[in-house]
C-alpha cells in the first residue's frame, strides 16, 4: 500500500510503501467456490449471510470482532498461563498491564464487551434514566433499554452525514451534552463516548473533544466512562490528525485518553488482539464492590471473570501489542486503501474511511432499490455470489422495524467490510476491492428482497429472504 499522509519508516530510512509489519509463521487455508455452488448455499441460508458455513465463505469481513491473527508472542504466553480458579499468575499480568494501560484502580475481567455493559449498567442504572454517548453500539443500546433507561445519541451533526469528511465524525456535540445535564442532569448517572464510534463509521474522537466532555463531567459532577473496544485505533487518529499530538506515542495518547475518564468497558476482541475476553474498569469503589459482586453471580470469580487464564495472557499481550507504531500504520493505512480503492470505483462510501471498516453507501449506490426492499441486503448478497466476499448490512433490515411491528427505512443503508486485525494481506484487499468494483459496475441489475420469516427482535441475525421479482 503506498501512503499519502505520513511515511513508513523501513529499515530507518522513509519508504512510501508500507508493509504488513509481520511475516506468516502459520497459515489457513481458505475454500474456494464456485459460483453455482454460492448460489445453492445462499439459497439454503434464506439469502442472510449470517445463516451461512463460514467454510463457505473466501474473505470474511463480517466483523473485525474476535476475528484477529494472535501472534507467536501470544501463543507462547498462552502456554505459559497459570489456570488456578483463584489469583492466578495470569490475573495479574493482565490486571498490570490494563491498569499501566488506563490507570484505573477497580480492573474487573468479562467474557467479552457486552458482558462488561451488563455489569456497569445494571449495578449503576434506576429506570427511567439517560446515558447519553455519541453513538451507542447495539449491545451497549440494548443493556441500557433492558434497565428501562433510555440511551441517547450526541455526537456531532457532520457524523450524521456519509460524504462529509472531517478529521474526528465521532466526537460529542458539547452543546447537546451541556443542554441534556443542564435539564434533565438528575436523570444522567453517567456519560458514555465510545472510541472509535463503531456505530457512526468507526470515526474518531479528539482529545480535545474528550477534555471538553471532561470539563462537563466535572461542571455537572457525573462520572465518565469510555466504550474503549477501539481505543488504540483512535489514539493513532489523534496522533496523525489532531494538532500537536504527532510526536507522541499512541500508547501515551490512550493514557491520557483513558485518564480523561473515571472508567471504561472494554471488548478485548477488538483492541485486545485476542479472540475472546473483555474488561470493566473504574476508579469508583462502591461501585465496583457491586459489580464484583455480579460478576460472580454471572460470569466467575472476580480473577478470571468467565475466562481461561490462557485468554487472560493473550489479552495482556495483545494490549502491549496493539499500541505499537509499526501495527498501527499498517492497520489505518490498510482500511483507508481498501476505502480509497472504492471510492476510485464510483462506489459510495462513508468518508473518510473509519480505523476498522469501510461503510458502503448501499441506498446511494442502489438507488433502484427502495429502502423497504433493503438495497443493503442485495448489496451483501451480491458481493457473496460474485466472489465469495461476506459483508454485513447495517440499514433497514437492522434498524427498521418497531417494537410495535410496523417498519419504515433506517436512517442509512450501509453494508459494512469490517477487517479483521493482521488477517488479510494487500492481495486479499486487492480481490474486495476488484468485487466491489465489479458489483457496482453490475448495481443496475441488483433487485430487492422481501421478508419470508423474522423474529420478533434482531431480525438481522436469522430473517429469511426471497428476491423482489
Ligand atoms: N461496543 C462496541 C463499540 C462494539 O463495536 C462492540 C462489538 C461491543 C461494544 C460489544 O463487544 O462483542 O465483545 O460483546 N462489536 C462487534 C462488531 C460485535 O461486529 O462491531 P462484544
Amino acid at each position: 500500500m503506498r501512503g499519502h499522509d505520513t511515511r513508513s519508516k523501513g529499515a530507518g530510512v522513509h519508504f512510501h510503501t508500507i508493509i504488513e509489519p509481520f511475516r506468516i509463521k502459520s497459515v489457513e487455508s481458505i475454500a474456494f467456490t464456485t459460483r453455482e455452488e454460492r448460489e445453492a448455499r445462499l439459497r439454503e441460508a434464506g439469502f442472510n449471510v449470517f445463516l451461512l458455513h463460514a467454510n463457505d465463505v473466501l474473505i470474511d469481513l463480517l466483523t473485525d470482532s474476535g476475528t484477529g491473527a494472535m501472534s507467536s508472542q501470544q501463543w507462547a504466553a498462552i502456554m505459559q498461563a497459570d489456570e488456578s480458579y483463584a489469583g492466578s499468575r495470569s490475573f495479574y499480568r493482565f490486571r498490570d498491564v490494563v491498569a499501566d494501560l488506563t490507570g484505573f484502580t477497580h480492573i474487573i475481567p468479562t467474557h467479552q464487551g457486552r458482558a462488561a455493559e451488563r455489569i456497569l449498567f445494571h449495578t449503576v442504572l434506576q429506570p427511567g434514566q439517560i446515558v447519553p454517548n455519541n453513538n451507542h453500539f447495539d449491545t451497549t443500546r440494548a443493556n441500557i433499554e433492558v434497565e428501562d433507561a433510555e440511551a441517547r445519541d450526541l455526537v456531532i451533526p457532520e457524523g450524521r452525514v456519509p460524504s462529509l469528511v472531517h478529521p474526528f465524525k465521532g466526537n460529542v456535540d458539547l452543546d447537546a451534552l451541556e443542554r441534556l445535564l443542564a435539564e434533565h442532569g438528575d436523570r444522567v448517572p453517567l456519560v458514555m463516548v465510545t472510541v472509535t464510534n463503531n456505530s457512526g463509521g468507526g470515526q474518531p474522537v479528539s482529545l480535545e473533544n474528550l477534555r471538553g466532555v471532561r470539563a462537563l463531567c466535572d461542571r455537572f459532577r457525573k462520572p465518565l466512562f469510555l466504550d474503549a473496544c477501539r481505543f488504540a485505533e483512535n489514539a493513532w487518529f489523534i496522533k496523525t490528525r489532531e494538532v500537536g499530538q504527532a510526536d507522541r506515542t499512541p500508547k501515551a495518547i490512550a493514557q491520557e485518553m483513558f485518564s480523561l475518564a473515571d472508567g471504561c468497558t472494554m471488548s478485548a476482541k477488538k483492541d485486545g488482539l485476542a479472540n475472546i475476553g473483555g474488561f470493566l474498569a473504574m476508579n469508583n469503589n462502591a461501585w465496583a464492590e457491586a459489580a464484583r459482586n455480579l460478576l460472580i453471580l454471572t460470569e466467575g470469580f472476580p480473577t478470571y471473570g468467565g475466562l481461561a487464564g490462557y485468554d487472560l495472557e493473550a489479552i495482556a499481550r495483545g494490549l502491549e501489542e496493539v499500541v505499537e507504531e509499526p501495527y498501527l500504520h499498517y492497520r489505518i493505512r490498510s482500511t483507508a486503501y481498501l476505502g480509497e480503492k472504492l471510492v476510485a470505483a464510483g462506489v459510495p462510501i462513508i468518508q473518510p474511511p473509519g480505523g476498522h471498516a469501510i461503510y458502503i453507501d448501499a441506498r446511494a449506490l442502489l438507488p433502484q432499490i427502495p429502502p423497504l426492499e433493503y438495497p443493503g441486503i442485495a448489496l451483501v448478497n451480491a458481493l457473496y455470489l460474485e466472489a465469495g466476499v461476506r459483508g454485513v448490512e447495517i440499514g433497514t433490515v437492522m434498524f427498521g422495524r418497531h417494537p410495535d411491528g410496523t417498519e419504515t427505512p433506517a436512517a442509512m443503508d450501509l453494508v459494512r467490510l469490517a477487517i479483521p486485525r493482521r488477517v488479510y494481506t494487500q492481495s486479499h484487499i486487492d480481490y474486495v476491492a476488484e468485487t466491489v468494483a465489479q458489483v457496482g459496475r453490475d448495481r443496475e441489475r441488483l433487485r430487492g428482497y422481501r421478508i419470508t420469516s423474522a423474529p420478533a427482535a434482531l431480525r438481522h441475525f436469522t430473517a429469511r429472504f426471497e428476491q423482489v421479482s
